[in-house]
């Protein structure tokens, strides 16, 4: 039985670096129901100019060991934006100290990171929710429901994508250029994304992942573009495409679900419908969804009324399964043309 929270859920931010702003403008746009209370960052900067956002935020940390030590009682959940490799020890600590977890993406960086993780979260008996907002997008939850609902049929080929050129200078010596803090290159990070969309409209175990990958602009130690191909159980084959070196590819779209009767395709705010059979699509237009702001509100009625998330450590741990394998799967590749004298990264 999971502890409600009656009242308003009062939050504590750690990382109150880029992602962080959002997830502030979501607690702000929910502030009937959530309450930020306490920051923490290392930078003294970032600290305060999080704050402002809030118009002050009453306790204000340098180290989150030290705010789940002397200032928890002042909150019930933790929302995690820090850089990938401080996730695990910091939902392991959030997690010793009972309080509920929104983590952004990735949950860890390895399998047996989230096995102590799901084992902690258990054994709290703590709500934890995997920060994967674009499972709010219009087109992803429409796709979802009529998938669901088996309007396309039996499933047989799925697609999702996120691509855009990012800028050199944004990445160039910080966090995500090296390997052990970002735990890869582009795949586990903008890539997980596409990732856990693939999942979910699939709906099915996964049951094999190849992968391929290129840097072809990024100054990062890691890929800048990966191609993955999933096999589901239910006999799908899926595939994702991502990249910080290219946009997406003409006409295509950041979802593409292939079923018997119907197929679907679309991003953001659009989803297209083309029943088999038929040339023209009809076009599906929902209003603008701010995604964090929807998590955020999520997040806080899960706490108020003891549900699972529409995501956990479940879907964390199966989203970071198939990124390693696709990182593992494009090692072999790799060797094979630098064997081969051909350009590899
Ligand atoms: N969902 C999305 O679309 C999306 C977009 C961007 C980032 N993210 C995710 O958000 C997370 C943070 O990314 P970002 O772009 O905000 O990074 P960032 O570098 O802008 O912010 C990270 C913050 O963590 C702080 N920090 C570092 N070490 C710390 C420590 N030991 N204790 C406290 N604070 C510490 C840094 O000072 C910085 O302010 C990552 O997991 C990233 O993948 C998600």
């Amino acid at each position: 039985m999971k502890t409600v929270i009656k009242g308003k859920v009062r939050l504590a931010i750690i990382g109150a670096g880029g992602i962080s702003r959002v997830h502030a403008d979501g607690v702000l746009a929910h502030a009937d129901t959530i309450a930020c209370t306490a920051l923490c960052d290392i930078d003294g900067e970032r600290l305060q100019a999080r704050s402002a956002q809030f118009g002050g935020v009453p306790a204000l940390y340098r180290d989150w060991r030290r705010m789940l030590a002397q200032g928890g009682d002042a909150f019930d959940a933790v929302a995690i934006c820090l850089p990938h490799h401080l996730h695990a020890p910091a939902i392991l600590d959030v997690a010793a100290a009972g309080k509920h977890i929104l983590c952004e993406k990735p949950m860890c960086l390895s399998l047996s990171e989230a096995d102590r993780i799901a084992a902690a979260v258990k054994r709290t008996g703590i709500t934890y929710m995997s920060a994967h907002n674009q499972l709010f997008m219009p087109a992803v939850q429409e796709a979802k429901r009529m998938i669901e609902a088996g309007e396309l049929g039996r499933i047989r080929w799925l697609r999702s994508q996120d691509c855009f050129q990012a800028s050199v200078a944004g990445f160039r010596g910080t966090w995500r250029s090296k390997r052990k803090y970002q735990g890869g290159g582009e795949l586990i990070d903008t890539g997980y994304h596409p990732t856990y969309r693939l999942l979910h409209l699939a709906g099915a175990p996964v049951v094999g992942v190849r992968g391929s990958m290129g840097r072809y602009l990024q100054e990062i130690e890691g890929e800048d573009s990966a191609s993955v191909q999933v096999r589901f159980a239910n006999g799908a084959i899926g595939e994702i495409l991502t990249s910080w070196a290219y946009g997406n590819p003409y006409g295509t779209h950041q979802i593409h679900v292939v079923g018997d009767k119907a197929e679907v395709f679309g991003s953001g705010n659009e989803l297209n419908v083309l029943p088999a059979g038929y040339s023209q699509p009809a076009v599906k237009r929902f209003s603008d969804v701010p995604t964090f702001t929807r998590q955020m509100g999520c997040f806080a009625d899960c706490l108020r009324s003891g549900t699972r998330p529409p995501h956990s450590f479940e879907e964390g741990r199966a989203v970071l399964a198939v990124i390693l394998a696709a990182a593992e799967d494009a090692r072999g590749w790799q060797k094979l043309v630098a064997k081969k004298g051909l350009p590899s990264f």
